[in-house]
């Protein structure tokens, strides 16, 4: 009988993918379980990216602790950012942790864990990484599939940590993820994600040379997924070819998220962004002639060091131009080592607070009105799954990725599903559908959306 294995992720899309290859490497071994208590071996994937995050994992193991007390044929391994960023350090604060590995040495882990387990010695490594191309992946969904095509980041933004955690950034050769693009197709996957932190830049030193709108056309031709969507893009590397892939190719969904992070050129320059407010808008504008009915979200920092208050106007001044679908909004956090962290003249934190606020309650407008907007819209979602609350009720997203609710009888999952949206929600869409026929009528509106 095999072993079973539980891995909680924390942080981004990245390491959500990095968990489904992790689970892969273990497969021969080990079932994959969701719950913690019983599991032979727990793996923690952690996020650096705010304080807040960091403390999430020390608070999640201060449970786990006496979880293993109990059991002590129990593995606790701890990978990802927080890992890769304090090593050893970790165990200081986590005594419990058996095994430690780096966003670099995930292939190194099975190896790891063998050792640790014979031995009863704890492993730490959070070395460079090997020359591998080889991801045997264990997909938690069998619709939506995430596809990492390049790993770390060049760019050096002044606030963040990612960098530091994930390396320099280096793009897995273009053949072997449009064949693993191509292997979901045929396994009947209805949506991928190519992950990265700054696909604009994908191709970089790579032989032959390559470049991700390139990447994006040869997707659409060889494969046969409908739904192409990635994350994230960065506006200073938002080049017209891609914006123009984005307009003509059939499967490249019409959303994308383009991070602002601030609307005044003077915070965007201390931020080190590459950018300015001139240049974004000049993306978003061709944008919107070239992907009609684009749904456009961003991330966006409020209380950075010296931020003023007419700095912070502008950054609303930005919202309102913008008309974004929605916003990952976060309060400015201090990272150790970064070049930010040494800037003078931090915000203070009420005044931080009262921004994230008035920033949230304006975004939670636009939000809003621009739901009301597609209500009597047709459309079409792939449905995601059933509510928890709800066997009858079903989620599921547009092209635009924008999430409708239906209520149906049959399960739904896993299909696309012709909509009418009936009524708007704070953050979502209320649709019908007439699921008679159903099979026969979504292929046909998908169709319709591809073509
Ligand atoms: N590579 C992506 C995402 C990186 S992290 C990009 O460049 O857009 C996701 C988001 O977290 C960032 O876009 C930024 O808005 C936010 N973020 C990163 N570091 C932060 C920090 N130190 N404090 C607050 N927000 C931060
Ligand atoms: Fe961080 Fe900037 Fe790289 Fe994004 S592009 S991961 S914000 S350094
Ligand atoms: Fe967090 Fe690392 Fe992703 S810091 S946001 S898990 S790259």
């Amino acid at each position: 009988m095999k072993k079973k294995l539980a891995i909680i992720t924390l942080g981004c899309q990245m390491n959500r993918s990095d968990s489904e290859w992790v689970s892969g490497l273990l497969a021969d071994d080990y079932d994959y379980t969701d719950t913690v208590e019983g599991a032979d071996v727990v793996v923690v994937n952690t996020c650096a990216v705010r304080d807040k995050a960091e403390q999430k994992f020390f608070s999640l193991m201060g449970r786990l602790g006496p979880m293993k007390s109990k059991n002590p044929q129990m593995t606790l391994c701890v990978g990802g950012c927080i890992a890769q960023e304090l090593a050893d350090g970790i165990v200081r604060r986590a005594p419990l942790v058996d095994v430690v590995f780096g966003t670099r040495a995930i292939d190194r882990f099975p190896t790891l864990l063998k050792t640790y387990q014979e031995t009863g010695h704890r492993q730490i490594d959070v070395g460079e990484s090997d020359d591998y191309d080889d991801y045997p992946m264990r997909r938690s969904s069998a619709v939506t599939g995430w596809i990492s095509i390049m790993r770390g980041c060049d760019n050096r933004c002044s606030y963040c940590i990612v960098p530091t955690t994930r390396g320099a950034e280096q793009s897995r050769p273009m053949d072997t993820v449009v064949r693993e693009a191509v292997e979901l197709g045929e396994r009947g996957y209805k949506e991928i994600w190519l992950l990265g932190q700054n696909v604009n830049s994908y191709g970089k030193g790579l032989v032959p040379t390559a470049d991700f709108a390139t990447l994006l056309a040869r997707i659409d031709s060889e494969s046969s997924i409908p739904w192409v969507r990635f994350m994230t893009s960065h506006p200073k590397d938002l080049s017209d070819r891609l914006i123009d892939a984005m307009g003509s190719l059939r499967s490249v969904t019409p959303a994308l998220h383009l991070p602002i992070q601030s609307g005044a050129d003077r915070i965007l320059a201390a931020m080190d962004r590459g950018y300015t407010v001139q240049h974004y808008f000049n993306r978003v504008e061709r944008l919107r002639r070239a992907v009609p009915d684009l749904s456009l979200t961003a991330d966006v920092i409020v209380g950075f060091p010296g931020e003023s208050d007419s700095e912070f106007e502008a950054t609303l001044v930005a919202l309102d131009r913008a008309q974004f679908d929605n916003i990952y909004l976060f309060k400015y956090s201090p990272r150790p080592g970064t070049p930010a962290a040494t800037l003078p003249e931090a915000v203070d934190p009420d005044v931080a607070q009262r921004r994230f606020e008035i920033v949230q309650r304006r975004q939670k407008e636009i939000t809003g009105q621009r739901l009301a907007a597609r209500v009597g819209e047709e459309t079409v979602i792939l449905v995601d799954g059933p509510s928890r609350k709800d066997d009858h009720r079903y989620a599921g997203r547009t092209p635009q990725n924008i999430t409708v609710n239906i209520t149906s009888a049959c399960d739904l999952t896993g299909q696309f599903v012709p909509v009418r949206i009936v009524a708007s929600r704070q953050f979502s869409l209320e649709g019908e559908s007439d699921t008679s026929g159903i099979s026969e009528r979504s292929s046909l509106a998908l169709q319709g959306v591809r073509e």
